[in-house]
C-alpha cells in the first residue's frame, strides 16, 4: 500500500476541515471534488476572476448530497485580509491556490497580478497563521527556475525570474520562508509544472496550452505554435496534483517549510505534444487534418522544463499514477463533451 492509499484511508476515517482557496478554478475544484469524495468538510473561497460557478456546479453534480453538503462557499477576495479571516476560521488544512495565472497576463498587467499574488498571498498567511491551522500548502510554480539551464530541475537550483508572474511565485516563496523563521508557522510550496485536466479553461487568451489546442483542434481551427515546436514541458495530470496537495498537508513536520516539483519527470516537446493530442482526439472519433502555424516564441517563455521529483518522492512518498498520455487519454472525452 502506497503512503497516498495510507492517507486516503486515515482521511476517510478521521474527516478533517480543508479550506481550499481558488476553489472555482481549474486545480481548486479538482481538489474540492476529491476532498468532498473523501467525506471531508470543504470550505471555498474565490472571487471569480478566472474561476467559474460552473465549475463548482460540475463538481456538485460529481457527489452526493450529502457530500456536497460538507462544502461551504465563501464569495470573498485574497487581497481582502476581512475574507481571508473569515475563510480559515475552524480549518485544519489550507490548500491555496487562488491566484492569476498565465506568464502573459502578468506582462500586461502587472500591477493586479503583484495584487492577488503577493498581497493575497500575505493576507493568507497571516488569517492562517492567526488561525492556527495545522498546515499551509500553497501553489508555487516550475517559473522560479527562470533563466537556470540545468536539467532536471532540482529544488535547490533555481535562476532569475522571466516574468513578472515568476516573480510573484518567487515571492510567496521567500514570504513562506520568512514565516517560518519569524512566527515559527511551516508552510509547503507545491513548484507545479503544466498542470492539465477537466475543468482546465479552454478559453480566452491566457489558456494553457492543452486546453487551447484541444478545444482548436475539436472546432477545427488554426493552431499556433509559438516558435519551432522544440520548447519543452513536464506536463503532471491533474491527479498526480491532487495526490501531491494532500500529501504536502499531512507531511511530518520534517518536511515542511520546503518547496516541492510537482511534475512526472518527463519532457515532451510541443510538437509531440501536438501529434499526441491529434492521436487522442482521432482515437476519440474527432480527427483534426490541419497543419500547425509557427509563429514567435513567447516573451518570459522558459525553453525548457522537466522535473527531479526525488525529493518529493522521498520526503512525501509522492508517486505520480499518471503520465502525459495516461492523462490526455482521461481528460480528452471531458474536452469532446464541453468544448
Ligand atoms: N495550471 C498550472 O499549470 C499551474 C502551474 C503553476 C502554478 N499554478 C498555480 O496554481 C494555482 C491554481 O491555478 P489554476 O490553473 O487552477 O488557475 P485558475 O485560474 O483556474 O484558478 C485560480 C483561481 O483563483 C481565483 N482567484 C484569482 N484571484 C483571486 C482573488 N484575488 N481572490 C480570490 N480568488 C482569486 C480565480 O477566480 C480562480 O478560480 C495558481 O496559484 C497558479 O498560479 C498553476
Amino acid at each position: 500500500m502506497t503512503v497516498y492509499d495510507t492517507l486516503l484511508k486515515r482521511l476517510t476515517r478521521e474527516p478533517k476541515t480543508w479550506l481550499v482557496t481558488g476553489v472555482a478554478g481549474f486545480i481548486g475544484s479538482n481538489l474540492l471534488e476529491h476532498l468532498l469524495k473523501l467525506n471531508q468538510a470543504v470550505i471555498g473561497l474565490d472571487n471569480f476572476a478566472t474561476g467559474h460557478q460552473y465549475n463548482l456546479d460540475e463538481v456538485q453534480g460529481l457527489v452526493t448530497p450529502e457530500q456536497w453538503a460538507g462544502f461551504t462557499f465563501i464569495e470573498g477576495d485574497i487581497r481582502n485580509l476581512e475574507d481571508c479571516q473569515k475563510a480559515c476560521l475552524g480549518v485544519d488544512y489550507v490548500l491555496h491556490q487562488a491566484a492569476l495565472g498565465s506568464v502573459p497576463r502578468s506582462i500586461a498587467d502587472p500591477i493586479t497580478t503583484n495584487a492577488a499574488n503577493i498581497t493575497g498571498f500575505v493576507n493568507m498567511l497571516v488569517a492562517a497563521r492567526d488561525a492556527q491551522v495545522k498546515s499551509f500548502t500553497y501553489a508555487a510554480s516550475s517559473s522560479t527556475y527562470g533563466d537556470h539551464p540545468a536539467l532536471p530541475k532540482v529544488e535547490e537550483n533555481i535562476g532569475k525570474p522571466l516574468s513578472p508572474y515568476a516573480v510573484t511565485k518567487y515571492v510567496n516563496e521567500l514570504y513562506a520562508d520568512v514565516f517560518a523563521k519569524t512566527y515559527g508557522f511551516n508552510c509547503i510550496g507545491l513548484r507545479y509544472f503544466n498542470v492539465f485536466g477537466k475543468r482546465q479553461d479552454p478559453n480566452g487568451a491566457y489558456a494553457a496550452v492543452i486546453p487551447k489546442w484541444t478545444a482548436a483542434m475539436i472546432q477545427g481551427e488554426e493552431l499556433f505554435i509559438n516558435g519551432d515546436g522544440e520548447t519543452s514541458r513536464d506536463f503532471c495530470f491533474i491527479e498526480n496534483t491532487v495526490q501531491m496537495n494532500l500529501l504536502a498537508a499531512n507531511a511530518p513536520d520534517e518536511a515542511k517549510n520546503e518547496v516541492y516539483n510537482v511534475a512526472v519527470g518527463d519532457r515532451t516537446t510541443l510538437n509531440d505534444l501536438f501529434d499526441a493530442l491529434q492521436s487522442a482526439l482521432a482515437e476519440n472519433g474527432r480527427p483534426y487534418v490541419r497543419k500547425p502555424v509557427y509563429r514567435d516564441f513567447r516573451v518570459g517563455d522558459v525553453r525548457h522544463s522537466q522535473a527531479d521529483i526525488s525529493k518529493a518522492a522521498s520526503k512525501l512518498g509522492y508517486a505520480p499514477e499518471y503520465r502525459i498520455m495516461d492523462g490526455i487519454a482521461k481528460a480528452m472525452p471531458w474536452y469532446i463533451s464541453h468544448v
